[in-house]
C-alpha cells in the first residue's frame, strides 16, 4: 500500500447503507498515510454522521453547497484543485444518474462537475436497480467521460436479496487506488499518441467520401492509456463519442490533417494507429457545392499512408508502433504483409466482414501479430477489456 502514502483523496459519500463501509475506507485510508477529506451528500447523514466522519479522518466535513462560510473559500473548486483523486463510496443509482447528467445541486455533484482529477466510482445499489437499463446506461455514459468503475461485487445485500449491487470491500478499494497510484508512478513518464475514427475526404463543401469506422476501439485504447497514467494524445477523424476526461483530443476531418497533426504531437513512446483512414482523397475538390446534372466522374488520388511514414522514419518514429488491419478477407496473410511493409510492432487485425464485432460494435475480436512472427488469437470480447489487454502488454514492453 506504499502507493496510497502522503496522497489527498476526496471521498464523496452519496446515500445508501454501504455508507457504514466508507467509515472503513477513511479508516484504511489513513493508517496507510493519506489525508481525506470528505463530502455527505444530504441523504448520506441519514446514514452516517458528520461526527463520526469528521473523527476518523480528522478533518472538517462537507456538506453545504450554500453556506456562507464554504462559498467565501470556494469550496467547490477548491476541494477538487486540493485532492489527488475523488472516490465517490458508496455511489448509489441516483447519485451516477445526476452525475451522468452534469447534474449540480448540491456540493458533490458541483466538485465532481469542477474537478480535473481522476474520478472513482464504487456503485451500492440493489441488484434490480443495478440491472436497470437507465443504470447501465448512465454508468456506461460515466465510463465514456473516463471515470473508473470498482465493482460492484455480488452477494447478499442489506435488503435481503442476493445479486450484484453490493459495494466493493474497502480493502479491495484500497487495493485498487493503490494499483492506480502505482501504474501513474511508472507510467506517467510515457507518451502515447491514437489516431482513431474515420476520416472524411470532401468532394464539395457539403459531400464526401469516408467509411463505417465508429473510433470506439481507439477511444477505449486511449481511455486505457490515461488511466494507466501515460500522457495521452488521441488524433480522431469525425465520431459521435465523448470527449475522455484528461485525454488530450485533437479533432480533424481529412487524412492529411491527420497527418498533419500526428507529425505535430510526435515524439511519443508508443503510438497505435487505431484509425480507418480513407485510402483516397478528391483529386479536385470542389469550392461550391456540385450542382446535380449528369453523371460525374470523381478523380481520386492515394493519401499519404500515415503509419507508414512514421515508422519507416528514422528520428520520428516511436519505440513502439502498433497498426491495425481491417480485412474482410485472407485475414493471416494481408496482416502479416502490413506487419512488414508498414514496418510495425504488431499488427492488431480483425475480419470486419462479421458486423458483431469491430466497425460499430462493443465488441471485438482480433489476432496481433507481432513482428518477431508470433501470433497471438484472442477471444471475442468488448473492446474496453481490449485496450485493457494491449495496455497492458505496451506497458510490460516499455518497462
Ligand atoms: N493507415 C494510415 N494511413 C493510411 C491508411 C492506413 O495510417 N492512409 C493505417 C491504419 O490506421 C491502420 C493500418 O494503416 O493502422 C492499416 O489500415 P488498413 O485500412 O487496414 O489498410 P490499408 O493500408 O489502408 O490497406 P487496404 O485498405 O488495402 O487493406
Amino acid at each position: 500500500m506504499d502507493n496510497i502514502a502522503n496522497k489527498k483523496i476526496l471521498l464523496i459519500i452519496s446515500g445508501g447503507i454501504s455508507a457504514y463501509k466508507s467509515l472503513e475506507i477513511i479508516r484504511l485510508l489513513k493508517k496507510h498515510g493519506a489525508t481525506v477529506k470528505c463530502i455527505l451528500t444530504k441523504s448520506a447523514k441519514e446514514f452516517v454522521t458528520p461526527l463520526s466522519v469528521t473523527s476518523l479522518s480528522q478533518e472538517k466535513v462537507y456538506d453545504d453547497l450554500f453556506s456562507h462560510e464554504s462559498e467565501s473559500k470556494m469550496d467547490h473548486i477548491s476541494l477538487s484543485r486540493w485532492c489527488d483523486l475523488i472516490l465517490v463510496a458508496p455511489a448509489t443509482a441516483n447519485t451516477i444518474s445526476k452525475l451522468s447528467t452534469g447534474s449540480s445541486n448540491d456540493l458533490a455533484s458541483t466538485v465532481i462537475l469542477a474537478s480535473n482529477k481522476s474520478i472513482f466510482l464504487a456503485p451500492a445499489m440493489n441488484v434490480r436497480m443495478w440491472e436497470h437499463p437507465s443504470t447501465k446506461e448512465n454508468l456506461q455514459k460515466l465510463k465514456n467521460f473516463g471515470y473508473q468503475v470498482i465493482g460492484p461485487e455480488i452477494g447478499d445485500m442489506a435488503c435481503g436479496e442476493y445479486g450484484e449491487g453490493k459495494m466493493t470491500e474497502p480493502l479491495n478499494t484500497i487495493n485498487y487506488l493503490n494499483e492506480y497510484f502505482q501504474n501513474i508512478k511508472k507510467n506517467k513518464k510515457f507518451k502515447a499518441l491514437v489516431t482513431a475514427g474515420p476520416t472524411h475526404e470532401y468532394i464539395d463543401p457539403v459531400r464526401y467520401i469516408s467509411n463505417k469506422s465508429s473510433g470506439k476501439q481507439g477511444y477505449e485504447i486511449a481511455k486505457s492509456l490515461n488511466k494507466n497514467g501515460f500522457q495521452t494524445t488521441l488524433i480522431s477523424g469525425p465520431t459521435n463519442l465523448d470527449k475522455i476526461l484528461g485525454v488530450n483530443l485533437i479533432s480533424v476531418n481529412s487524412a492529411e490533417e491527420m497527418f498533419n497533426a500526428t507529425l505535430e504531437n510526435l515524439p511519443a513512446d508508443v503510438a497505435i494507429f487505431s484509425a480507418a483512414v480513407a485510402d483516397y482523397k478528391v483529386k479536385n475538390k470542389e469550392k461550391e457545392k456540385i450542382k446535380k446534372g449528369e453523371n460525374i466522374d470523381l478523380s481520386l488520388e492515394k493519401n499519404i499512408d500515415i503509419l507508414s511514414h512514421i515508422s519507416n522514419h528514422n528520428s520520428l518514429r516511436p519505440k513502439i508502433v502498433i497498426g491495425f488491419a481491417a480485412e474482410t478477407n485472407n485475414l493471416d496473410k494481408n496482416s502479416k504483409i502490413k506487419l512488414s511493409e508498414k514496418n510495425c510492432d504488431w499488427i492488431i487485425a480483425n475480419d470486419v466482414s462479421d458486423s458483431s464485432i469491430g466497425f460499430n460494435s462493443d465488441f471485438n475480436e482480433v489476432s496481433i501479430f507481432y513482428n518477431n512472427m508470433k501470433k497471438e488469437k484472442l477471444p471475442k470480447m468488448e473492446k474496453s477489456l481490449l485496450a485493457d489487454k494491449i495496455v497492458k502488454k505496451v506497458i510490460s514492453q516499455l518497462n
